[in-house]
């Protein structure tokens, strides 16, 4: 059974469906047993508790001091023993001792086509914003494992997702939540929880 820590900042959509898929048997070989959020404000909390997830904040108000705030971080994450941690609408940029300590065992989804609209600036609705400014006429999310960069590590999933002529940043950021996030996170959980999964000179490779 696949261990998974789950980082939240926010509303917690992307837990929500993995916590769905997990109840609805989709993933059958997961669980989630710590959920961790950078902000005790986040809603996903509510959703970790709702489901009887064990949900522990780990914020910069707690450890002003970047160093200590990463330390506990890390704590937070060693202390439920995760096979897997996965960022779940994950604000926080994730400090390279944990990137080091779990290398190819962190997954981020982010709401764009990676390499297009990620990097540093690119995330929430400042993605979508950029992908209408720049007039393309399809977008997507992306499934990586994260390394030390931002958005740069290995992609395991993408899915593509049309731009309607009059969407805004709130609209096409709902599609691309149904229509690819929602669905991309619990299938790259899934099959890594099946050991379909292997990282090969910096690319991804599923059996
Ligand atoms: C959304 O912008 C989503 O596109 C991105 O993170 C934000 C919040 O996601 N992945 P969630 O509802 O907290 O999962």
């Amino acid at each position: 059974m696949l261990r998974l820590a789950v980082l939240v900042s926010g509303g917690g959509t992307n837990l929500q469906a993995i916590l769905d898929r997990i109840a609805d048997g989709t993933i059958r070989e997961a669980q989630v047993v710590r959920v961790i959020s950078n902000s005790d404000r986040a809603f996903a909390l509510e959703r970790a508790r709702k489901a009887g997830i064990e949900a522990v904040c780990v914020t910069r108000k707690q450890h002003p001091v970047p160093e200590e705030f990463n330390a506990a971080l890390k704590e937070a994450i060693d202390a439920c023993r995760p096979d897997l941690v996965v960022l779940a609408g994950c604000l926080v940029v994730i400090p390279q001792i944990i990137v080091d300590a779990y290398p190819n065992r962190i997954i981020n989804i982010h709401p764009a086509l990676i390499p297009s609209f990620c990097g540093t600036g690119y995330y929430g609705l400042k993605v979508h914003e950029a992908a209408l400014a720049r007039g393309v006429r399809v977008t997507g999310a992306t499934v990586h494992f994260v390394d030390g960069g931002t958005d740069t590590g290995p992609i395991l999933l993408q899915k593509a997702v049309e731009i309607h002529q009059d969407d805004t940043p709130e609209i096409l950021q709902r599609r691309v939540m149904e229509e690819a996030e929602w669905k991309l996170l619990p299938e790259a959980i899934s099959l890594i929880a099946q050991g379909r999964v292997t990282v090969e000179d910096g690319r991804v490779r599923i059996k």
